[in-house]
């Protein structure tokens, strides 16, 4: 216990070392398959248990009545076992019983359509009957096991927001009105931040105010904006309520499972992070995208961000396929070990999965899991065996941060902002310009922190501001200040467009940063997907070109045709002490990399990795006074990095070079220069 954080102690993490978890629902099993699964367990190394996930329909088979003898021997078996619990809350998906007494509970799409049960996560954030029912259950949990010696970690409800996020009931709309009041005191204020003049939508009076249902044509996009930030604090509000009826039987750390990954971007994770004792994460391979594994290091990076630095937890992933994607790709050989080592190598000290055992029945039936549908003699048990040995050689590594000088600005507002409905280009989709720029650092073989744009960016040399479209003055002041101060940043276009009320920075584009970057955009110049404009320095843009000005700023690049031949693509601007680069064109993967090439020059930053496809990935995690490099190797050649020490996973004395084969993760105790 180090720390305060959030409302809870802050510990770092719930068990010493490197951590090897799962989920375990053993509620979907015979009490003979449990002794079974102690026996695996203790065989797999596991140290720590995420139970009670679901339980809710057992713990309370009807209104009032609450039957624990299940969860209680569940927990007394892992407790005898050595292992440790994290202990869910159980209030994630409601029994039937409460829906069917209580419809009101039910979300509501916006639509006007319900949502009903048969799923999971069938609950309106803003339902009181929901709230007190699940409070009311959180109480008897938090008061059973509150004390018991095996619990290491709690487990608010989970993955809050998946799919419940937005709710357009009328209770919902209650809630919304009354955080509109909190937020802007007035509906005077609220029509001037929403810029009803437009389109007559000028209100009265708080009750005729909604969230904003589905319309006939574009809807209010501040509108739009604020129901994300009040869903998001609709549920943060919720998870606190949890909190606060655990905390009174508790003194271990509180936390829930964050969705940071591609395909979720519900909650605004800024606001929530500092509310966690410590940050955990669900990540999982997303073969929609074009680089699943880049996305994987992303997400770690933006983990990391959202811890403040420090270690933090990966509470799901899966051994194999999932089962929701449209194809449910396997993993080949030894991949499951690099990629849990990949979070490592990013400051996981927890490699937890979602689950222990295949369900055998149930929406679930075809995800991978520790323990098989074929059982332990096959490849994957043996590779979770492996894990689990490679975890335990790198225990010492736990506590170390990762070090590097780069930053890269992320945010949910941007990102809700930048998608509205009524846009300059649909085809611009800020996670994708997000990951562009991302990759470019990535194969340049740099680590990025990734940070809110709020972050004191004094320690960087270098910050990547990737399509940051909504900045407060405050932010943009901050960043020009970083700037000014000798900082270098690179900013991507549509950035720095509007404001936290999505009113646009006026008198040139990109408003908010037109003095830093010493140009001025007259007009937005779109281009259809597939139309590519030449540029004088080679290779081409797409997506997106600007009539742009230069003030103080020089040309690095001009387009040599399309609709603005000549004007500027990319340019460079002396500002203060330092230098910011804008793109103003969605450059081609080969010539982004370019420019990053050059700015990370400029900058002063050393490359870690190689420069290559991003295959392979070289991180450093220490504390100043122990220093570990993580050599991961993606592809299929060898690879020899210089290092000099001790490669732990091996256990072999390295001197000079450490060879790295296809496939396969090195990580070397390096001595000290
Ligand atoms: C999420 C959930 C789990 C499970 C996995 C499947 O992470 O928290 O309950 O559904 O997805 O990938």
């Amino acid at each position: 216990m180090t720390a305060q954080r959030g409302q809870g102690v802050f510990s770092p993490m719930p068990v010493s070392g490197i951590a090897l978890g799962c989920d375990y629902n053993p509620e979907q099993w015979a009490p003979e398959v449990w002794r079974e699964d102690m026996r695996l367990m203790r065989q797999a190394g596991v140290d720590l248990v995420a139970v009670n996930i679901f339980g809710w329909a057992h713990l309370e088979p009807r209104p009032d009545e609450y039957d624990f003898a299940g969860l209680d021997q569940i927990v007394d078996l892992l407790h005898e076992n050595k292992i440790k619990i994290n202990l869910g809350t159980g209030t994630s998906s409601p029994p039937p019983w409460l829906s069917t007494r209580h419809p009101e509970i039910l979300p509501m799409a916006q639509d006007g359509t319900t949502r009903y049960p048969g799923g999971r996560q069938a609950w309106c954030p803003s339902s009181p009957v929901f709230r007190s029912r699940a409070l009311a259950l959180v109480e008897r949990v938090a008061q059973r096991y509150g004390r018991h010696p095996a619990v290491a970690l709690w487990h608010v409800s989970n993955e809050l927001g998946c799919h419940n996020a937005h709710c357009y009931d009328e209770q919902s709309a209650e809630a919304f009105r009354r955080w509109l009041h909190k937020r802007y005191g007035t509906v005077e204020g609220l029509n001037d931040s929403w810029g009803t003049s437009f389109w007559s939508q000028r209100y009265d009076d708080w009750s005729e105010v909604q969230p904003p249902r589905q319309a006939l044509s574009a809807r209010n996009p501040a509108q739009l904006l604020d129901f994300h930030r009040f869903s998001s604090d609709e549920l943060l509000g919720y998870y606190l309520d949890e909190v606060a009826v655990v905390r009174r039987h508790t003194d271990a750390p509180i936390t829930t499972n964050f969705m940071v990954t591609a395909h979720i971007r519900n909650l605004d994770y800024w606001t929530w992070a500092p509310e966690v004792d410590l940050v955990a994460n669900d990540h999982y391979l997303d073969h929609r995208l074009g680089d699943a594994t880049a996305e994987l290091a992303f997400a770690a990076d933006l983990t990391r961000g959202l811890a403040g630095g420090q270690p933090w937890m990966l509470m799901e992933q899966s051994v194999g396929a999932v089962s929701w994607q449209p194809y449910n790709l396997a993993k080949g050989p030894g991949e499951m070990i690099r990629n849990s080592l990949t979070h490592v190598a990013r400051g996981a000290d927890a490699v937890c999965f979602f689950q222990w055992r295949a369900s055998a029945q149930g929406a679930e039936k075809f995800h991978s899991a520790l323990v098989p549908h074929a059982g332990t003699d096959t490849e994957s048990w043996r590779e979770v065996l492996r894990l689990s040995q490679t975890l335990d050689r790198l225990d010492e590594v736990a506590g170390t941060t990762v070090q590097t000088d780069v930053a890269m600005l992320f945010s949910w507002q941007s990102w809700w902002a930048s998608e509205g409905e009524a846009r300059p280009s649909q085809a611009v989709g800020y996670l994708d310009q997000v990951h562009r720029a991302y990759r470019a650092l990535r194969e340049l073989g740099v680590t990025a922190d990734v940070v809110s744009p709020q972050t004191d960016l004094g320690r960087y040399r270098l910050v990547i501001v990737p399509c940051l479209h909504l900045v407060s003055e405050h932010e943009a002041a901050a960043i020009s200040a970083y700037v000014a101060a000798g900082g270098h940043v690179l900013v991507t276009f549509y950035s720095g467009i509007v404001d936290e009320n999505d009113r646009i920075h006026l008198g040139g584009y990109p408003g908010a940063f037109r003095e830093l970057l010493g140009i001025v955009g007259e007009e937005f110049v779109p281009l259809p997907p597939g139309v590519r404009v030449g540029l004088d320095s080679g290779g081409s843009g797409g997506l997106w070109t600007e009539r742009l000005r230069l003030t103080t700023a020089e040309a690095r690049a001009c387009y040599t045709d399309g609709p603005l031949p000549g004007v500027p693509a990319v340019t460079r601007n002396a500002y203060g002490a330092g230098t910011a680069w804008y793109v103003a064109t969605e450059l081609e993967p080969a010539g982004l990399r370019e420019v990053v090439r050059e700015v990370v020059g400029a900058a002063g930053v050393q490359p870690l990795g190689p420069e290559g496809d991003g295959s392979v990935e070289v991180v450093r995690r220490g504390d100043g006074r122990r220093s570990y490099l993580f050599i991961v190797n993606h592809g299929s050649a060898e690879v020899r990095h210089p290092a000099t020490g001790v490669e732990l996973v091996r256990g072999e004395t390295v001197a000079g070079v450490v060879p790295v084969p296809p496939g396969e993760v090195r990580v070397v105790r390096e001595e000290s220069p």
